[in-house]
Parts: structure tokens; sequence; C-alpha cells
């Protein structure tokens, strides 16, 4: 009898293992995992790397700040995610006249995020100072 409880409690353990680690969760993207590409520029608290700002482009949006936030729609960071900011800009020492954007221009992340993937991180992005 103990035997035969010590084998189901083991049984027990293992499919638990098992499931922590090949189950639901490793079926949906981590969100955290996907900012990843991100947090040189936006930071991983999501308020932006200030070093960034000052040299490179002083639009670099606070995800935090819920004065950003009102402006947002989950279309339009979505598509800022997919496409890019256009960053146009006429002076400063950040801004490329020749090329006419700011030099830390953000670029479109639409070939290196699935859709799926693409709506999560517009999520994480969206849930910075809640
Ligand atoms: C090289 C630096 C850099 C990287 C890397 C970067 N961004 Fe940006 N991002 C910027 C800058 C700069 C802006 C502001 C552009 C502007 O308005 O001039 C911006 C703007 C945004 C915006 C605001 C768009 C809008 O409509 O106002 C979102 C959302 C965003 N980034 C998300 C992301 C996500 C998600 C990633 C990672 C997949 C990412 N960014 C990677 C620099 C970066």
């Amino acid at each position: 009898m103990l035997k035969r409880t010590l084998i189901i409690a083991v049984t027990s353990i293992a499919l638990l293992a098992l499931s922590g680690t090949t189950g639901f969760a490793a079926d949906a993207p981590d969100p955290a995992k996907l900012y990843k590409k991100c947090m040189g520029c936006h930071s991983k608290d999501g308020k932006g790397n200030p070093k960034f700002r000052a040299k490179k482009n002083p639009n670099l949006p606070d995800f935090s700040d819920p004065a950003w936030k009102k402006k947002q729609t989950h279309e339009k960071v979505r598509k800022g995610i997919a496409e890019g900011v256009p960053s146009p800009c006429k002076e400063g020492p950040a801004c490329n006249v020749e090329k006419g954007h700011y030099k830390g221009k953000m670029k479109g992340y639409a070939k290196k995020y699935s859709a799926e993937e693409l709506d999560i991180l517009t999520k994480y992005v969206l849930s910075f100072g809640k």
C-alpha cells in the first residue's frame, strides 16, 4: 500500500514538472522576452534610456507616462512597432539634417515578429505604469 502511494506521488510530481516546462507556458510567447530587443532604447521599465533621448532622439517616449498613454491606442502603438516612426526633425544636435530625421529613428519590426507577437508586445508596451 505504501509502495503504491509512493508511485502515485512520484508520477504526479513528474507530471507536474513536465507540464511546467512543456505545457501552456511554453506555447504563448513571453512578452518580456519579446521586449528585449527594445530595451536598449526604451529601457526595461519603459521610461526610455535618458542618454539615448539626449543624444539621439528627444522624442523617445516614456511608456509609463500617463500623458503619453492617454494619446495611444492599440492600433497606433502596433503600427509604430511594425512600421517604425518617421521622426522628422529640422534642427538640434540629434538631428540628422541630411537624412531629415533624428539619428535614433524608430525602425519597423514587422519582419522580426509574427502578427501574434506584435499584439502581445503592444499590450506589454501599454501595460507600463499601470
Ligand atoms: C534604436 C532605438 C530604438 C529601439 C531599439 C526601439 N525603439 Fe521604439 N522608439 C524609438 C524612438 C526614438 C521613438 C520615438 C520616435 C519619434 O517619435 O521620433 C520610438 C517610438 C516608439 C513607440 C511610439 C510610437 C508612436 O506611435 O508614438 C513605440 C510604441 C515603440 N517605440 C515601441 C518599440 C518596441 C516595442 C521596440 C522593440 C521591438 C522598440 N520600440 C525598439 C527608438 C527605439
